[in-house]
């Protein structure tokens, strides 16, 4: 197969079935950003040929206007707007809006839909009753990936995909709901009462509030603290077509209710490959107890056959460094500021193994930088969030990321079900053989 491309004022690649005397003219698309991509879409009904990419490195599986990045200049927008000058001035929930909506909200629209949202995030009552029946020491990614897609038995009253309106019902319920659930979760693993949500209270102080209010004592946001996890939120909203997000869109492509979805895109964000890095940065960091022996850590994460990665370390998009790691290692520092945190032995390590990552040949040649999990667990364990609840925060999150994409899916005309095809390899047809005359 040979192929180029021709063309100016409508570029098209003419893809030729080398001894074969087919070819075919495919068009190459345009976004208003980024690489020109090439419309596949007749490949197989011309030459009879699929396309091979196992892992999607050059695949677009759909067209978007939410969040754009580009890995070699460290760029991340959300509907046009950079990551840094979001979470410098703006706030989750403007944040929220301009994902699902496009553009940032004038007072009264933000106001309407901080009120929305603030107006769902009590749970139905009867769905507290499920938590009873996980153990206490249920991973809170386990209970919260049941919880949310048990929402569905609790909120089909708004589940007709077809109906703008009740899929931004849905879409406010689960944004407003996922705090109360993921709280709970961890108020359940530590054996205290659930705190029902103060609506007084912002996105963020809520959820804060939530985690580590009890009803025996009077509970004051920390205006450092609620800010940074507001960063924290705001830094992890939406992230382009990565492998939670596909999950939700593929499983919504089949018409599936969005709270069905979510759970699925929360039990994709749980591997530690993807969401669970935050986790493993700091088992990783915990495991190697002090920094000398980081020098041998790292020779083992070179040694190929140790099958040890550098947790927090690498991005299938970035390649230059990830513009959501930079910020998170100044809120890190901020925050521990802010808690009096002179000494942070993790902090520590985890600088003087970015110094030694970032000038090994290793790294450098393969063009693996931190990535934005590599700070965030430092910084939510010195907020005394536990370890298990970190990849829980990240979902609370990146739903709003996953119902937006969800929706901009559901609105889009070209919207098919998502069905990838494969190169089979197994065996050619057999006929069966019974059992008594086999071996
Ligand atoms: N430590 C050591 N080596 C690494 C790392 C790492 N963290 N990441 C990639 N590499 C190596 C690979 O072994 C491979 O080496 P090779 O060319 O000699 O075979 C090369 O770098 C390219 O890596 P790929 O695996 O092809 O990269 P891919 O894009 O498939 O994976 C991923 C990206 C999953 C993020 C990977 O870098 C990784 O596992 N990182 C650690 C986990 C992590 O931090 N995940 C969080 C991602 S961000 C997020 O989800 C919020």
């Amino acid at each position: 197969m040979s192929s180029s491309a021709t063309g100016a004022a409508k570029p098209t690649v003419t893809v030729t079935l080398d001894g074969s005397n087919r070819s075919t003219r495919l068009p190459v698309l345009s976004g208003s950003i980024g690489p020109d991509v090439v419309d596949i879409r007749k490949l197989y009904g011309d030459l009879g040929v699929f396309t091979f990419d196992p892992g999607y490195g050059a695949t677009a599986s759909c067209e978007s206007k939410i969040t754009y990045i580009d890995g070699d200049a460290g760029v991340l927008l959300y509907r046009g707007y950079p990551i840094e000058q979001l979470a410098e001035q703006s706030d989750f929930i403007e944040v929220s809006y301009l994902l699902m909506y496009g553009d940032l909200p004038t007072p009264s629209q933000l106001e309407a839909f901080r009120k929305g949202v603030t107006y769902h995030t009590m749970v139905h009552e009867q769905l507290r009753r499920f938590f009873d029946g996980f153990r206490r020491d249920a991973h809170p990614m386990a209970v919260i990936c049941g919880v949310v897609g048990a929402l569905a038995a609790f909120y089909h009253d708004n589940l007709d995909i077809n109906d703008p309106h009740q899929r931004e019902i849905a879409a406010y319920r689960l944004i407003a709901k996922i705090p109360t659930i993921a709280a709970w979760a961890y108020k359940y693993s530590i054996g205290q009462p659930f705190m029902y949500p103060r609506n007084d209270l912002s996105y963020a102080e809520n959820f804060l509030y939530m985690l580590n209010a009890v009803p025996s004592e009077s509970w004051k946001p920390n205006p450092i603290l609620s800010r940074a996890m507001d960063r924290i939120l705001v830094l992890h909203a939406d992230h382009e077509q990565n492998a939670s997000t596909s999950t939700v869109r593929l499983a919504g492509s089949t018409g599936a209710n969005p709270f069905a979805c979510v759970a699925a895109g929360i039990a994709a964000l749980w591997g530690p490959a993807h969401g669970g890095a935050n986790e493993a940065v700091l088992k990783m960091l915990g495991e190697i107890g002090s920094p000398e022996n980081i020098p041998q850590f790292i020779s083992e994460v070179k040694d190929k056959n140790s099958h040890t990665k550098l947790m927090g370390f690498g991005h299938r998009v970035y390649k230059n460094f990830d513009p959501r790691a930079k910020i998170m290692k100044e809120t890190c520092h901020e925050v521990l500021a802010e808690l009096g945190i002179k000494d942070e032995p993790l902090l520590d390590m985890a600088m003087e193994m970015e110094r030694i990552a970032l000038s090994d040949d290793y790294f450098i040649q393969r063009k693996l930088y931190p990535n934005v999990d590599f700070y965030s667990g430092i910084i939510l364990k010195a907020m005394g969030i536990p370890t298990s609840m970190f990849t829980v925060l990240f979902a609370v999150a990146r739903t709003v990321g996953w119902v937006s994409q969800w929706k901009e899916m559901i609105e889009d005309p070209s919207q098919r079900i998502g069905r990838p095809r494969q190169i089979y390899t197994g065996a050619t047809q057999r006929d069966y053989v019974p059992v008594d005359r086999r071996g």
